[in-house]
């Protein structure tokens, strides 16, 4: 068998008539960026999150750096995250000219530890970046809380979670701001790069919309504010709007694969993910941890099972950051992450036969 971690080719050929036919509409009629498709996909987006005003722009990275410009951050001001996540998390935070905090993770969902967050406020705090990591939903109550007591602002880095729930509310729409990414592996991925911000804010929105187009107002080259280009393409706005009348069936299927895993390997001396409130979990990523990851990651390449770690180094000893003066030791949790996780194929389109393979073959390294 050769199982990928991701099968994007699978997914497409779902969708492929639809949006080649779109692409033709859209070439004939030249209106190539920012038209009639980016406000459908941004209208259907902030429907479906609950999140008053969708702005698109050109992946996830400038997402989170709209939304911290968008609040104003920048030079002398600090910004709380997790070392635990994609590189962007925190460069948007530098690119700003803000300070990256880090703080360390929970152990079980290995999200940022709200109790983390506010032993690291100080006066000179503007913000946090939360990560729903892996689709899963931080603990957006608790963090909220802490937003509203020492009055700070909480961007939602939401790139793998479109769709995680609690209690009905969407990520995206518990804090000021939310970044989306529709890189192409994403669970709601386009073809090719792409992103958006959520915010419940009109005066946010405006300033978002400005600050995606060099910070332009409606009148044509008038610039209130310094802004940068971050359009999004139409081609690639309506692959998006055909490929989300499917989100929810795939979510559905992630969680169905990561609950089949629970079951079969729930013996194993391995951790698995928590499966509690599974609404709140969109499995971008189905993640295990094992003390003996690197055996186990070569023992399924050798049959043909694609695996991948997320993510192998975590930010705070990342070389770009050395500057912050952080130490091997730091963050214990997000160290041990790092150290343990490996993610095996969860994507919607992988079959039944696959997945029992996959669970035989975890199973058959642990001599079960
Ligand atoms: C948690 C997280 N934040 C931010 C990003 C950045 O998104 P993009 O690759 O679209 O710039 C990604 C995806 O790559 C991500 O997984």
């Amino acid at each position: 068998m050769n199982i990928p971690l991701v099968n994007l080719k699978l997914q497409y050929k779902k969708v492929e008539k639809e949006i080649l036919k779109g692409i033709k509409e859209i070439l004939k009629e030249q209106r190539l960026i920012l038209g009639k498709y980016c406000a459908l996909l941004e209208e259907t987006i902030g429907k479906f999150t609950g999140v008053k005003h969708a702005i698109s722009c050109a992946n996830g990275t400038d997402a989170l750096i709209l939304s911290l410009m968008s609040l104003g951050i920048g030079d002398g001001d600090e910004v709380i995250t997790t070392p635990y996540t994609f590189f962007s998390t925190a460069s948007s935070i530098a690119l700003v000219g803000a300070k990256p905090v880090f703080v360390d993770i929970e152990p079980k969902f290995m999200n940022i530890d709200p109790v983390k967050i506010e032993m690291a406020v100080t006066e000179r705090t503007k913000a946090v970046i939360v990560v729903h990591l892996f689709g899963k939903l931080c603990q957006m109550e608790k963090i909220m809380h802490l937003a509203r007591k020492h009055g700070i602002y909480i961007v939602e880095d939401m790139a793998q979670s479109i769709g995680a729930r609690k209690n009905g509310k969407m990520a995206g729409s518990f804090g000021h701001v939310a970044a989306l990414s529709f890189y192409p592996t994403k669970n709601l991925g386009g073809i090719g790069e792409g992103g958006m911000v959520l915010t419940k804010s009109g005066e946010l929105a405006r300033k978002l919309k400005m600050l995606r187009v060099h910070g332009m107002d409606e009148k044509p080259y008038t610039h209130e504010i310094i802004g940068i280009n971050s359009r999004l393409d139409e081609i690639k706005a309506f692959a998006l709007y055909v490929k989300f009348s499917y989100l929810q069936e795939w979510n559905k299927k992630r969680i169905e694969n990561a609950k089949f895993y629970n079951e079969k390997l729930k013996d194993l001396p391995i951790v698995l993910p928590d499966l509690e409130d599974e609404e709140s979990h969109v499995f971008h990523q189905y993640v295990i941890r094992s003390e003996k990851r690197d055996e186990l990651m070569e023992f399924l390449r050798k049959r043909g099972i694609q695996t991948g770690i997320y993510y192998p180094l975590p930010l705070h000893l990342q070389e770009c950051f050395s500057y912050l003066g952080y130490k091997k030791g730091d963050f214990p949790c997000a160290e041990e992450a790092s150290a343990k996780s490996l993610a095996i194929p969860v994507y919607p389109e992988l079959k039944e036969k696959e997945r029992e393979y996959i669970v035989k073959s975890i199973r058959k390294f642990f001599r079960a």
